[in-house]
């Protein structure tokens, strides 16, 4: 059955790319809320692609963008049940002079594996999402029907933490239940080699406020005398980490699971160029951090804490003498397996507490609160997943840790009680969320081959 799909896809490539452009032109932004009209737009869009092959499918309202939720009923009750899971929106396009074309005007430019797609989102994660949608819409053409029973849930709020995700996965609980939660939004080894993505981060994000005097001051009346926010902020933001990068917060390295030896022998096995590691990220030396671990086992087993921006003061031309009222810092911090999201919230908030010098306060907002996962690498799902890909590709599928977050993953298995399959595409340098994000239409097409077969295990 699988063969006929594989030809349908190829023939059928230009058209598949065409459908991928189109909604690479909907600017779906989820942050901004001057997009507002584009994320309805992509969800309609995306509904009324899916509909065609026999899917009940609506759209669903939520306290931010709405989802997408579809059934389709594939030969019965007795078939495989699989959850695919992508997110509509997009991350901002700016820097918006740093694009070499319009970042909502979808451009295919040569690149060394053949043909890419430059656009907002082409590779996180509409193009990823468009892989299975365009290889159930192959099979349904080739076959009358689908092979699975198949639920769909496009998310509009991936970008921005999935604030709403959680009393989705909530209400519809009962409907949402599948065997088997499928999610292409993550990377490959290399453009030849395909990978299953296991474990994935957590992400808490915070923002701390710091509020002094009642208005902004003249330094030289007030400063030594008075707290600068500024400064009592960057005191409490200093003491975060110490010199390695080690998180200051008392409990938070309780539960963090350390990688096996047999994994880290694996991920030994792996080779990974540091040195282009590091110079994908334009330097040479690592820094920071803790440097008696490698880097692939800092950025895929370890906490970590970012300071993402910083906001407050005279930031104009020249110089003000100031002591500004407020000022504020976008802290976010990295989980791995088991720590607990709300545990280190409420050890932050003391943390902070203790650390406030006299004369200023600090107000914790916390925009979103996800866990890490760790994904059981022995279930029938994730071999078949392998086999799928063994079918695909030449080389040899890898198992993969990743640094980013996916919520899903934590409240699928939490939630629903059942494990998600991170099959992704991506590769390093695609520039997900930077100017000229693109994906190959190599990793595309070859991607879209793999859901089909796929398809074809899980049947
Ligand atoms: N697709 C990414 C996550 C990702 C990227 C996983 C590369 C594996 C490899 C996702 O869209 C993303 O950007 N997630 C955010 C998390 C979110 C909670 C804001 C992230 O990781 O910053
Ligand atoms: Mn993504
Ligand atoms: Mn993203």
């Amino acid at each position: 059955m699988l063969e006929s799909v594989l030809q349908r896809i190829d023939n059928g490539l230009e058209g598949s790319i065409e459908r991928w452009a189109d909604l690479l032109r909907i600017p779906s932004v989820s942050t901004d809320p001057a997009y507002e009209g584009a994320m309805r737009e992509a969800a309609q869009w995306l509904r009324d692609e899916l509909a065609p092959l026999g899917f009940r499918i609506e759209i669903r309202e939520t306290e931010g963008h709405p989802v997408v939720i579809g059934h389709h009923e594939g030969p019965g009750d007795d078939a495989t049940h699989v959850l695919y899971y992508g997110h509509y929106d997009v991350q901002p396009p700016e820097p918006y002079a740093e694009w070499r074309n319009e970042p909502f005007e979808p451009t295919l430019e040569n690149s060394p594996h053949g043909r890419k797609m430059v656009a907002r989102g082409a590779v996180d994660d509409k193009g990823q999402l468009m892989m299975w949608v365009e290889a159930l819409k192959a099979w349904h053409a080739e076959h009358g029907g689908l092979p699975i029973q198949v639920t769909v849930l496009l998310e509009g709020e991936e970008e921005v933490g999935s604030k709403n995700l959680r009393p989705v996965l909530e209400r519809y609980r009962d409907e949402l239940k599948a065997d088997v939660c499928v999610v292409s939004d993550t990377g490959m080894w290399d453009v030849d080699t395909p990978a299953i993505t296991y474990t994935l981060r957590g992400l808490l994000y915070t923002e701390l406020t710091c509020r002094g005097p009642g208005h902004d001051l003249h330094s030289g009346f007030y400063g030594g005398a008075i707290e600068n926010p500024i400064n009592g902020l960057t005191k409490v933001l200093g003491a975060l980490q110490d010199g390695q990068g080690r998180v200051q917060v008392p409990g938070f390295y309780d539960n963090v699971v350390e990688p096996s030896d047999e994994e880290l022998a694996a991920w030994k096995a792996l080779n990974m160029d540091d040195a282009g590691f590091l110079a994908s990220a334009g330097v040479t030396t690592a820094g920071g951090g803790e440097s008696d671990r490698s880097l692939l086992e800092r950025v895929w087993s370890r906490p970590s804490c970012d300071i993402n921006g910083i906001i407050g003061g005279f930031t104009g031309n020249g110089a003000k003498t100031v002591i500004p009222r407020e000022a504020s810092a976008k802290v976010s911090f990295r989980l791995v397996p088991d720590q607990d999201p709300d545990r280190i919230i409420e050890s932050l908030r003391r943390f902070i507490d203790d650390h406030t010098p006299a004369g200023c306060s600090i107000e914790l907002t916390v925009h979103s609160a996800a866990p890490a996962i760790r994904i059981p690498t022995e279930s029938r799902y994730l071999k078949a997943a392998l086999s799928a890909l063994d079918a695909v590709y030449d080389r040899e599928p890898v198992l993969l840790g990743s640094g980013g977050s996916i919520p899903i993953a934590a409240w699928a298995r939490d939630i629903l009680g059942i494990d998600t399959l991170l099959m992704g595409f991506s590769l390093e340098d695609d520039g997900m969320h930077s100017p000229n994000e693109k994906f190959e239409v190599t990793c595309f097409h070859r991607g879209m081959r793999a859901h089909a077969a796929l398809l074809e295990q899980l049947r």
